[in-house]
């Protein structure tokens, strides 16, 4: 689409994220499985797993059974991972579209034998182990008898064995290299009982900066695959590159007399003659409704006026002359000299660059910046 004609959207540097993920690999000297759950941190499952495939990614993570189908839309070659807890129901969909599944329950695990063996087939799955995030995962000190279970039950078959580190993106190490030794642990005896699984896996982003040792036979990225610094403790080398922008076209151009109340509850009130900008974008959108926002026009930082609306936010344009209706906003993303980083929008809306990109509306167009188009790859 040509982007003139659009009003507010999400631009997608595919070129990035293939720049990022060859990072990744380069650092890691590992396959390097592509986290793309939540619609791929909002940057489009439809546009990131074509530009993965196309550089050779042979792993991807999703949470759920219904984002691991969508994965098959696009590619049915890469090795697709279901990380979150999936009914039984799905286990001959699962097998249809061989997508594997996580187990961390016995109870589970068997209603996934059953329904396999059904079929006269053998689902594979990969044994999450909980050394230290309290979510899902069987507890190290059951950690090997059930894998051992695991793999004598028919109808699974047992590829992988993985755990999740809660805090590798602090600068103190202590917690997880005490979740590392647990796991290690486990990985000796079944390395021992000659029931090592085929792929073994631990590190998210911060872990594949801070743990060399724990990158094991894949890591999982998500944060850095996007250009995103996983924590301010652990900030990305300044080789990678963000791969998503919030634009927007500004709509609306006028002056307000003084004393002009700007928006719901009138948060703000024109102390003179001030030229006032409306932008097609709002907390609809995902951008948090809170004061004190900033976007650029002609690459130049503009405040946003009061709290945003549903749909609109008013901005002050007296530092930009010149600007005018169906210029481009900049919400996070580069224009011209301007950047404005999503952590440095994280941090305005008290939270995570995680919840920015994951929390861009469904309504909002993903358009994709070709990575032919990129100068990397000519
Ligand atoms: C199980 C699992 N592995 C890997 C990741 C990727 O983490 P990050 O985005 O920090 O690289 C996540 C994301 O939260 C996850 O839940």
């Amino acid at each position: 689409m040509d982007e003139e004609v659009l009003t507010t959207w999400l631009e997608i540097d595919l070129g990035a994220i293939q720049h990022n993920y060859r990072l990744l690999q380069a650092i890691s000297q590992r396959p390097v499985m592509a986290v793309i759950k939540a619609n791929a941190y909002g940057h489009g499952i439809g546009g990131v797993v074509p530009a993965l495939t196309q550089i050779g990614a042979t792993w991807c993570g999703v949470a759920r059974i219904e984002e691991a189908l969508e994965v098959r839309r696009f590619s049915r070659e890469i090795q697709v991972l279901v990380l979150g807890y999936t009914h039984p129901f799905w286990v001959e969909e699962a097998l249809a579209q061989d997508i594997s599944l996580t187990v961390f329950d016995p109870q589970t695990a068997e209603a996934y034998a059953n329904q396999a063996r059904g079929l006269g087939r053998e689902l594979r799955v990969h044994a999450k182990v909980d050394t230290g995030m309290g979510r899902l995962g069987v507890l190290p000190e059951g950690a090997v008898d059930f894998i051992r279970w695991l793999m004598a039950l028919p109808g699974l078959k047992v590829e992988g064995l993985y755990t999740h580190f809660a805090r590798a993106d602090e600068s103190d190490p202590a917690p997880t290299l005490k979740q590392i030794r647990h796991f290690d642990g486990i990985l000796e005896t079944l390395t021992a009982l000659k029931l090592r699984p085929r792929w073994v896996h631990a590190s998210n982003s911060a872990a594949i900066f801070n743990f060399p040792q724990a990158r094991y036979d894949l890591v999982r990225a998500g944060i850095a695959l996007y250009g995103l610094h996983p924590s301010p403790e652990t900030p990305l080398p300044s080789s990678f590159r963000p791969a998503m922008a919030l634009k927007a076209r500004l709509v609306s151009v006028k002056v307000l007399p003084p004393e002009s109340g700007v928006g719901y509850g009138h948060r703000y009130v024109t102390r003179d003659h001030e030229r006032i900008g409306v932008v097609a974008a709002g907390y609809a959108d995902g951008i948090r409704r809170v004061l004190g926002n900033e976007v650029l026009v002609h690459g130049q930082k503009a405040p946003v006026l009061g709290t945003p609306c549903m749909d609109q936010i008013m901005i002050q344009l007296d530092g930009v002359m010149g600007a005018a209706p169906g210029d481009e906003v900049v919400i996070f993303g580069r224009q011209g000299e301007g950047f404005i980083s999503v952590e440095e929008v994280a941090e305005r809306w008290g939270t995570i660059n995680y919840e920015v990109v994951t929390n861009m509306m469904a309504r909002l167009p993903r358009i994709y910046i070709d990575p032919k188009d990129d100068e990397e790859n000519g």
